[in-house]
């Protein structure tokens, strides 16, 4: 098997006297889909933080791509290839789709010897990526704001891949969605990583992870609880290592006492 994308090596985190993770190990790999489920309070988010930059670990080790990685802050992160798509915090809402998939990187042209913005290339960059996605957006000049959280998580997504992305990270990424956008995302999921690219989703449907996951990784009481394939679990076995109930699960790794 080739090199992980990322590993996770006895990863803890301590918020005073509180210990969040208590030693949390697994990898993901390129193009893997892996789904992080637990209960509340079972440590999800802070796991997902420490990858991203926004938290750092208490102790413990993370390699990307081979090489020893930790990351201080989220856009140290996001320079590495690792981002967190959120459903819209991340966007600016008072400027266009075009913009906001630009949003540093713009294209300029020279006019008389001045750099001005290529607005035509952009928009084709743009229209090309999501066309590609298969996203369609009524228009790419309307402002974010005029935009639902379904449109606003696709356009993050297919920037995320467009400007290389490697490993992209979703918190309970359609909480706030309906059915339809729902599907939608989940297939777009599946489109990103069948790029290469690594995707870590925390959800609490049980259903989504099935749906699009190739493997889940439970954690419980900041141990992971179970490590397994999607075709070689179910619901019921996922369920019972989420809570404790019975230690059958196939491939449980450890269990908290
Ligand atoms: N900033 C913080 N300060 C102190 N304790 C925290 C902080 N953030 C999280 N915790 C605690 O750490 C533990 C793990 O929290 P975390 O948010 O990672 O859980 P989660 O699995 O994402 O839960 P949920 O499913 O409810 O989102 C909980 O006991 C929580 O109360
Ligand atoms: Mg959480």
């Amino acid at each position: 098997m080739s090199e992980p994308l990322l590993v996770l090596d006895d990863v803890t985190k301590n918020y005073g006297a509180i210990q969040a993770l208590k030693g949390i190990s697994f990898s993901i790999g390129r193009g893997e889909v892996v789904a992080l489920l637990g209960d509340n309070g079972a440590g999800k988010s802070t796991l997902v933080k420490i990858i991203s930059g926004g938290l750092e670990p208490t102790s413990g080790r993370m390699l990307f791509e081979g090489k020893e990685f930790l990351a201080r802050s989220p856009s140290e992160a996001k320079d590495a290839g690792i981002e967190t798509v959120y459903q819209d915090l991340s966007l600016c809402t008072n400027v266009d789709v075009v913009a906001n998939f630009f949003m540093g990187r713009e294209i300029t042209r020279k006019v008389l010897g001045v750099p001005v913005l290529d607005e035509r290339a952009m928009e084709g960059v743009v229209a090309k990526a999501l066309a590609d996605a298969g996203t369609r957006i009524p228009s790419l000049r309307a402002n974010v704001e005029h935009l639902s959280g379904g449109q606003r998580q696709a356009i993050e997504l297919n920037r995320f891949v467009h400007w290389g992305g490697k490993l992209v990270l979703l918190d309970e990424p359609f909480a706030a969605l309906g059915v339809e956008q729902t599907r939608r995302g989940l297939d777009m999921i599946r489109k990103v990583a069948s790029q290469g690219i690594g995707v870590v989703i925390i959800t609490h449907i049980m259903q989504q992870a099935f749906q699009v996951a190739d493997r889940i990784v439970v954690i419980r009481q900041g141990v992971v609880a179970g490590d397994v394939a999607t075709s070689q679990t179910s619901p019921d076995a996922v369920i019972n290592m989420i809570t404790g109930e019975t230690l059958a699960g196939a491939g449980a790794a450890s269990v908290a006492r």
